[in-house]
């Protein structure tokens, strides 16, 4: 795996391997590097659980971390996101993280870089990191994906968080089944459109979605109280789930518009297990990017406290 950008070309076994993987580190913890490593954290959108895990991730790898925040770089200057991933690589920066809300452009600067790129989220183009954590805690709760149905709830089609979703639970078998407000479906994503009705009563995971406000371009505004009631995961709604049944979703949340805020942090909620599970699927990406690019060797790990979570 030379950069880590979309969840659509990565196989079952690359997948399984990789969940695998962060599982391992999430229970046992993982050595820091021996050698200095600097990674850069290049984020032009706002973030704070991809930006701050990454940078708990790479510090507990024990890689040095160049933050970077665009309103105060050459970007201001007119210089290209091309160039300034170039600089760092010629600085000497191992690996190079980046969200952007341009779509596609963490694969047109993989192609033209030799170091390794992470996609921390590119518009409404794919948040392959995301999906890695979701898988993990699927993983976690099941133990395996086929016979396992997950219903995508919300904004699906400005929701790169669903697209990568669908993509890699496609590859891993599992059962999709998609539930959103008519205007925001994406019909790219071959999978039923149900009601969040059905969704909730027949899944075993039910994975809501942000509403992407800053995404919209037209007049697609409901009150929260009518969202919540047509579309959203109501307290009565929940009643209904399967029992063993989970709720889902990446945050940051809406609470009382997606999901009714007493629900946040019901028993069936995993959205916190998610988001610690977000340092170990990091860690394990890095690993495998700096392991397979040639950057670091298998044996590159000191004696060092074990960089537990
Ligand atoms: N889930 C997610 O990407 O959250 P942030 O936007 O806070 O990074």
């Amino acid at each position: 795996m030379k950069h880590f950008v979309s969840m659509k070309n990565l196989s079952e076994h690359e997948l399984l391997q990789l969940i695998k993987l962060a599982d391992e580190i999430s229970s046992q913890g993982l050595q820091p590097f021996s050698e200095q490593l600097f990674v850069a954290n290049l984020f032009f959108e706002p973030s704070t659980r991809t930006k701050m895990s990454f940078t708990v991730a790479e510090r507990r790898l024990g890689m040095d971390v160049l933050d970077f925040a665009s309103e105060s770089s050459s970007i201001t200057k007119g210089e290209s996101v091309y160039d300034t991933a170039k600089t760092f690589e010629s600085i000497g920066a191992s690996l190079i993280v980046i969200r952007h809300p341009e779509t596609n452009i963490c694969t047109q600067l993989a192609e033209k870089l030799s170091i390794p790129v992470i996609n921390a989220g590119d518009g409404t183009g794919e948040h392959p990191t995301q999906s890695l954590l979701d898988l993990l805690t699927i993983y976690q709760e099941f133990g395996k994906f086929k016979g396992v149905k997950v219903a995508i709830v919300g904004d699906i089609k400005h929701s790169r968080v669903a697209r990568s979703n669908a993509y890699a639970l496609r590859t891993l078998g599992a059962e999709v089944v998609l539930s959103s407000k008519p205007d925001w479906q994406d019909d790219t994503l071959e999978y039923p459109y149900v009601s969040i009705d059905d969704a909730v009563e027949t899944s075993d995971v039910v994975m809501l979605l942000r509403i992407q406000h800053e995404r919209h371009t037209g007049n697609e505004q409901l009150t929260n109280q009518t969202y919540l009631e047509q579309y959203g995961l109501t307290q009565a709604r929940e009643k209904n789930m399967k029992p063993g049944a989970i709720i889902m979703h990446p945050a940051p949340v809406n609470r009382g518009v997606e999901i009714d805020d007493r629900l946040v942090e019901c028993n069936r909620s995993r959205i916190f297990k998610q988001m610690s599970n977000g340092v170990s699927v990091r860690m394990a990406i890095i690993k495998r990017l700096l392991e397979d690019g040639g950057i670091m060797n298998a044996n590159s790990f000191n004696e060092r406290e074990v960089a537990s979570r």
